[in-house]
């Protein structure tokens, strides 16, 4: 198989079966969205620990060149902080410069009149950035493999990851490969995979190959079944977890009851989606502490990307739309922002990663940064099967608008800025 591209039967399956399935689910998703499971109660979370460094506030353009005065990356919460409009360092790549972007999210190249989300750089309050050097990660990648595993949305943060180094690697030295099971980016001259694993609960459920092309029925899981995947993940050096958009269907969620989808099982229970997402999230840390050897392999799980589907949690006069109009963050910062994330998960995955002993699992707390970004999904420019949303579905927002996943380039960059920190200073 060539690179993306090139035969594009086999390297567009990954990409069906997200947008054909995983894009109709959400968009019922949204219909099924449950005001119970709102919880307006808004905490924070201080990050764990970070051991390197990171340049503190910066004044002017010359501190920024120079990136003096560093402080204990520890010392600042980078997590915690705003968006700052900046078109000199941001968008970090150009759309049409990344081949490995697909149209599911390449938003401008369908149809979407506005950039300014492309140019918004992330500000933390106790200290800043430094610039993304797509060759220094590259260099603490020599050698290594760097794994993303979990939904679509990790998905859309993988794709981000690739186009942002892939511009410092010739062509020919680069390649794609699809398995139904992963999509896989090879780096021949560093010697570095950039890989997605599908497992969006991470541990076994009828939503991965190669059932998972059956959108009809809703999900099934195997709450205590997750080495079969875990053996894909042993030997990567850095792995990179989520799970969230799968679990807001409903109050209950489906649970194998015995045997295995493989045998045929079919019979199942209903159980509380929280006490089945600790659950889950448990068997999960259990695996890795069995499993992992953290003096090799660093782990981090991304806190939930939030989704933003009433336009009445944000805009003054109540407004009821989705995202589809938005083209600005929300810059008000004064108030807490409600847009229905379900904190109540993120709770019990801060509990859970903090749980461990014999490995560390790093939280990448990217919710709340998201929550203002009100303007990055793809709304009506995303495409699904190669189909671009028609004048006739933009009428019918409700349905056709996708406000879960994010244009390219755009938010999910910021979250591997970040991601790439860890990397760059902890490793
Ligand atoms: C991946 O794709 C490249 C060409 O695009 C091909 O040369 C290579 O053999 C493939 N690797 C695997 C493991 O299939
Ligand atoms: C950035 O924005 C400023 C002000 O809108 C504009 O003058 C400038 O040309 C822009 N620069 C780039 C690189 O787009
Ligand atoms: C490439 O990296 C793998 C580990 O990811 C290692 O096993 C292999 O020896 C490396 N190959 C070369 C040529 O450095
Ligand atoms: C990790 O490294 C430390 C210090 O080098 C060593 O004491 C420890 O046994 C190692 N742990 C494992 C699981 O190899
Ligand atoms: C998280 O842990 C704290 C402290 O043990 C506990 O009070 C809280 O109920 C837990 N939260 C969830 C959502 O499980």
């Amino acid at each position: 198989m060539k690179q993306f591209g090139g035969t594009q039967r086999n390297a567009y399956l990954p990409i069906l079966y997200l947008a054909v399935i995983v894009l109709p689910v959400f968009l019922l998703g949204s219909y099924l969205y449950n005001e119970n499971l709102r919880i307006s109660q808004f905490r924070e979370f201080k990050t764990h620990n970070l051991q390197e460094h990171i340049s503190p506030p910066q004044q002017t353009k010359e501190d920024e060149d120079k990136k003096i005065n560093l402080v204990p990356l520890e010392a600042c919460d980078v997590f915690t902080g705003k968006w700052v409009l900046d078109n000199v360092t941001h968008p970090l790549y150009k759309e049409d410069e990344c081949e490995f972007l697909t149209e599911w999210v390449a938003c401008t190249r369908n149809g979407r009149p506005d950039s300014k989300y492309q140019k918004w750089r992330w500000q933390p309050r106790d200290c800043s950035l430094p610039k993304f050097d797509a060759k220094l990660l590259l260099e603490k990648l020599k050698g290594k493999k760097l794994m993303f595993i979990g939904d679509s949305i990790h998905y859309n943060q993988w794709q981000s990851m690739v186009c942002m180094v892939q511009s410092n690697i010739p062509s020919g030295k680069k390649t794609l490969n699809h398995t139904a099971q992963m999509s896989i980016f090879n780096i021949e001259e560093y010697n570095t995979t950039i890989a997605f694993y599908w497992a969006p609960f991470l541990v076994e459920s009828n939503a991965d190959p190669p059932d998972k092309r059956d959108g009809k029925t809703e999900p099934i899981i195997m709450p205590r079944s997750i080495s079969k995947h875990g053996e894909s993940w042993k030997d990567a050096d850095f792995l990179v977890f989520n799970t969230y958009i799968w679990w807001t269907r409903n109050s209950k969620i489906k649970v194998l009851k015995q045997g295995s989808f493989s045998q045929g099982s079919k019979e199942y229970n209903e159980i509380g989606i929280y006490v089945m997402y600790e659950q889950v999230l448990r068997t999960w840390a259990n695996w890795l502490e069995q499993n992992i050897d953290s003096n090799r392999t660093s782990i981090f799980f991304s806190s939930m990307s939030p989704a933003h589907v009433r336009s009445s949690d944000w805009s003054v006069d109540g407004g009821s739309s989705k995202c589809e109009k938005e083209t600005e963050p929300i810059l008000d910062m004064s108030k807490p922002i409600d847009v229905g994330t379900n904190r109540r998960f993120y709770e019990i995955a801060v509990n859970v990663t903090k749980s461990t002993s014999r490995v560390k699992i790093n939280f990448l707390d990217v919710t709340t940064m998201s929550e203002y970004r009100k303007d990055g999904h793809t709304s009506f420019y995303g495409s699904r099967s190669g189909k671009l949303i028609t004048p006739e579905q933009k009428l019918d927002p409700r349905t056709f608008a996708d406000c879960y996943h994010w244009c390219l380039p755009g938010l999910p960059d910021t979250w591997n800025e970040l991601l790439s920190l860890y990397i760059i200073h902890t490793t």
